[in-house]
């Protein structure tokens, strides 16, 4: 069955085709450029920018495919969560495609998308299984029962861990986005330079809560900078990403043992994460946990991954009517 998938929920303009858990062609078309100027993502700019590029990208995929667009079975889209006006020029441009070709329409949730990425180089892969996803919005601890039955079972309570990564490299002056940069500069630091919080929660012992350490770090850096003292950039990175990664492993782990977890993946832009990506490794070897973790270019935002995700939905009958809208939050389980 061959897909055509369309990804805008952020800011990453990205088209693919897919059959099955095979990439047929993927293209990507990132706005880091026009959002740098900002130190974050400017909704309204992200919306601009992808109707400006949908078009040519979804020509590149079918042309890298080498296929036209008669041989597209279905065409599956990002619907929910993200920006709304970014997901809307997707969501839109996919309808009018499913209604003028007359084609199944298949919506995708982002976070089941991500969490595809392992299907994608793992031919093994098969659900039940515990993922840890973890982007620029979500991080979340989550019970993949089948294909299409997903159970959040830990979350955070406020920021994401990408989001923590990304304020806090901004307050180190990095640039946006800043995990990336955090992460390079973090490998000459020393982890244990800076004292910073492990924010606990209350209730679910699973839950995670990043705003408390997003703080201190900004705090501890604005103090330094009132008295005229310099922070080390390297060693502040090395020990903001130590927090974040001792925090998500605790979690991980202890949901793996609690459960009994024997297949754990790994998924979201913050799962390119280099320290993540060691210290995971460390820690399922130990407990004889079969670890899968997307490639780098399967991390972050991409339509290689809501193809094969929108493919599992097409045949657990998901399929949408011609009103299909648009939503900025939706549980993963819905
Ligand atoms: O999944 P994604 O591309 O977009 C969302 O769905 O949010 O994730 C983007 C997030 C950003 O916060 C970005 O800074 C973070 O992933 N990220 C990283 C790394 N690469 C991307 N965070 C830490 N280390 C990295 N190497
Ligand atoms: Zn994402």
């Amino acid at each position: 069955m061959t897909i055509l998938a369309i990804e805008t929920s952020c800011d990453e303009t990205a088209v693919a085709v897919t059959k099955q858990r095979t990439v047929l062609s993927s293209v990507i078309e990132s706005q880091i450029n026009d959002h740098v100027l900002y130190g974050g993502v400017v909704p309204e700019i992200a919306s601009r920018r992808h109707i400006e590029s949908i078009s040519s990208l979804y020509k590149k995929a079918l042309e890298q495919a080498n296929i036209t667009i008669n041989d597209i079975d279905a065409i599956a889209v990002t619907y929910t969560p993200g920006l709304i006006g970014a997901l809307l020029v997707g969501v839109n441009f996919a309808k009018s495609l499913a209604f003028a070709l007359d084609k199944p329409l298949v919506p995708v949730h982002h976070l089941r998308s991500h969490i595809a990425a392992n299907y994608i180089i793992n031919p093994d892969l098969e659900p039940p299984f515990l993922s840890l996803v973890v982007s620029g919005g979500h991080s979340h601890l989550i019970h993949v029962k089948s294909y299409t039955t997903f159970e959040t079972i830990g979350r955070t309570r406020d920021d994401a861990a990408g989001e923590c990564f990304d304020k806090t490299a901004r307050a180190l002056g990095l640039p946006y986005p800043g995990g990336v940069h955090l992460d390079k500069i973090a490998e000459q630091g020393n982890e244990n330079a800076y004292t910073l919080p492990r924010p606990s929660v209350e209730g679910n012992d699973l839950d995670l809560s990043f705003s408390g350490l997003k703080t201190a770090v900004i705090n501890q850096i604005h103090k330094h900078n009132q008295k005229n003292q310099k922070i080390n950039t390297a060693d502040m990175a090395a020990s903001v990403r130590k927090a974040v990664c001792d925090l998500l492993i605790d979690k991980t782990i202890t949901a793996c043992e609690r459960f009994n977890f024997k297949k754990l993946a790994i998924a979201g832009g913050v799962a390119a994460n280099s320290l993540l990506r060691r210290r995971i490794t460390e820690e399922c070897k130990k407990r004889k946990i079969k670890l899968y973790i997307p490639p780098l270019s399967l991390c972050g935002d991409n339509a290689a991954i809501v193809g094969v995700q929108g493919y599992y939905e097409y045949i657990n009958g998901n399929i949408a009517s011609e009103d299909l809208n648009a939503f900025a939050t939706m549980d993963i389980g819905k």
